[in-house]
């Protein structure tokens, strides 16, 4: 019988280092991603349990605590992978949730398997959490989940927070099983998003497909009234000024200058290599403003770092082989020897490296054609204490709500992509540092910690849980 605790989170990821030391010592593994990175911020130090999937495929790991923290894993068989995580989680909702930028593929098969993984989340929460306990569930790989859990545990605070965007019904209203995907997040108390809209969203749907009493707040459904809300996720702020401010990575980005030739001006952008990411228009408006001599080899630079990600799901597979022919042609036709014009790294890379780039870079570009949030955006702001650089954002970021000094950019418009990009590299510095100074004081005061504790503080009226949480060591 595994420990209890007063507060469980739900999340399919781990952010569990794959190596556990022989003498079980176990490191945080920072998963490329924002959902762990995000978690991992506000739960390293917690006394909480993190119920979710340790990565690959096959039987349950006994995994060692990390500080406080209780991790509690749950198997997937080889099947499950396919069908769950790989097929209706990033097959058709992530296709479908972030616009159908790629086609959602639907595939019956895929559903049931969905549905026999998220009751395994849902028992092992049960199982983990004590009588009273505040389960907070993240999201959409699991959304049936608080609905099953609140059959299981009536006496639980249920809370589901969605990273990805929540689409607009003409979208949702594709999926076959559109009603048991909203009922099942609706067993939650509050159900949190990134922007407004998709409280909307979600209120409209409720009403139209479960005939529900909805508005943009609350949504009341079977004698039951479950509150939503918007609660845009952010970074530890003061963990990357930290990093920031060490003198190995000032140093370090200096050297990056160097080896990068000392260009006038280096482009930097950091993706989880997706689709949603809009690295091919990027890389589109790139090739133009070369080709049209707007940009030159010899005093620009663009460092493109992108890491692996989904690698068995076909559209990701093409998606690299298409950048990386794009990048090949690119440096081919523009590059001169010793000086490419694009620097491609596909790795993952550790948060100083990553501060140390945030920290080169003269203009960050962040161009996803969709993304719930974003929070490279955010590291890069978080990242420049000299008050210097310029952020290309684009609008259709969660960021864009709260970052709006930034150069803010429509990417599927590849001439205004082209515009903006030379209006950041040509801007001020006066400009910039006004930009930047306004976006830094907004991440002071909306920092990971802000963002926890609003989410819990309204999920528990009587504030114990945040208070819970702020005590952390
Ligand atoms: P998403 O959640 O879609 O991956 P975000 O921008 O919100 O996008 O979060 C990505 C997270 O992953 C950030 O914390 C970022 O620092 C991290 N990350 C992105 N690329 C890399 C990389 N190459 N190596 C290490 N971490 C990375
Ligand atoms: C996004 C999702 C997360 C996910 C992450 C990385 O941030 O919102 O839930 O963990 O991408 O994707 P992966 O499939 O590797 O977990």
């Amino acid at each position: 019988m595994m420990r209890q605790s007063s507060l469980v989170v739900v999340a399919n990821r781990l952010p569990l280092d794959d190596n556990v030391a022989p003498d079980g010592a176990c490191e945080w593994r920072r998963n490329p991603g924002g959902l762990a990175s995000a978690l991992h911020s506000i739960l390293r130090q917690a006394p909480a349990t993190w119920v979710g999937w340790a990565g690959g495929a096959g039987p349950p790991r006994p995994l060692p605590d990390i500080g406080t923290l209780r991790l509690r894993s749950v198997a997937l068989t080889e099947d499950e992978l396919r069908g769950y995580y790989e097929g209706f989680a990033n097959s058709t909702l992530w296709p479908l949730y972030h616009d159908a930028v790629e086609p959602p593929l639907f595939d019956r098969g895929w559903w049931e398997t969905y549905l026999v993984v998220n009751r395994r989340f849902a028992e092992a929460a049960a199982e983990v959490a004590e009588q009273g306990a505040a389960v907070w569930v993240q999201d959409y790989h699991l959304q049936l989940v608080p609905e099953m859990l609140r059959q299981m545990r009536p006496d639980l605070l249920i809370g589901f927070f969605m990273h990805v965007p929540f689409p607009p019904p003409e979208l949702f209203m594709q999926l076959p099983r559109r009603a048991e995907l909203l009922r099942g997040m609706l067993g939650a108390d509050l159900v949190g998003f990134q922007r407004p809209q998709a409280a909307h969203n979600i209120a409209q749907l409720a009403t139209k497909l479960l005939g529900a009493q909805a508005n943009d707040r609350t949504i009341t459904l079977g004698g039951r009234t479950t509150r939503t809300g918007a609660f845009p996720v952010s970074i530890d702020v003061a963990e990357m000024q930290a990093l920031a401010a060490r003198p190995d990575v000032v140093a370090h980005a200096r050297e990056l200058r160097g080896l990068l030739g000392q260009p006038r001006r280096i482009l930097l952008s950091v993706d989880r290599l997706d689709y949603t990411k809009g690295i091919e228009h990027r890389l589109t408006a790139y090739r133009e403003l070369l080709r049209d001599g707007l940009v030159k080899v010899r005093d620009t630079v663009l460092v493109q770092v992108a890491v692996p990600s989904r690698e068995r799901v076909e559209s990701y597979r093409t998606l690299r082989d298409r950048i990386e022919g794009e990048v090949g042609r690119i440096n081919g036709e523009y590059g001169r020897v010793g000086e490419p014009a694009i620097h491609y790294l596909i790795q993952p890379f550790d948060r100083a490296e990553l501060a140390a780039l945030y920290q080169t870079a003269d203009v960050m570009v962040v161009t996803p054609l969709r993304d719930g949030m974003n929070l490279v955006a955010k590291e890069f702001v978080a990242a420049r204490e000299d008050g210097s650089g310029a952020l290309v954002l684009s609008e259709f970021a969660g960021a864009a709500d709260e970052l709006n000094d930034a150069f803010l950019v429509n990417p599927h418009d590849v001439e205004g992509l082209k515009d903006t990009l030379l209006r950041a590299m040509e801007a001020e510095p006066a400009d910039l540092a006004t930009r930047m100074e306004r976006m830094r004081a907004h991440l002071r005061s909306h920092d990971i910690m802000a963002w926890a504790r609003d989410y819990l503080s309204t999920l528990d009226h009587t504030g114990r849980l945040a208070e819970r949480l702020a005590r952390r060591a």
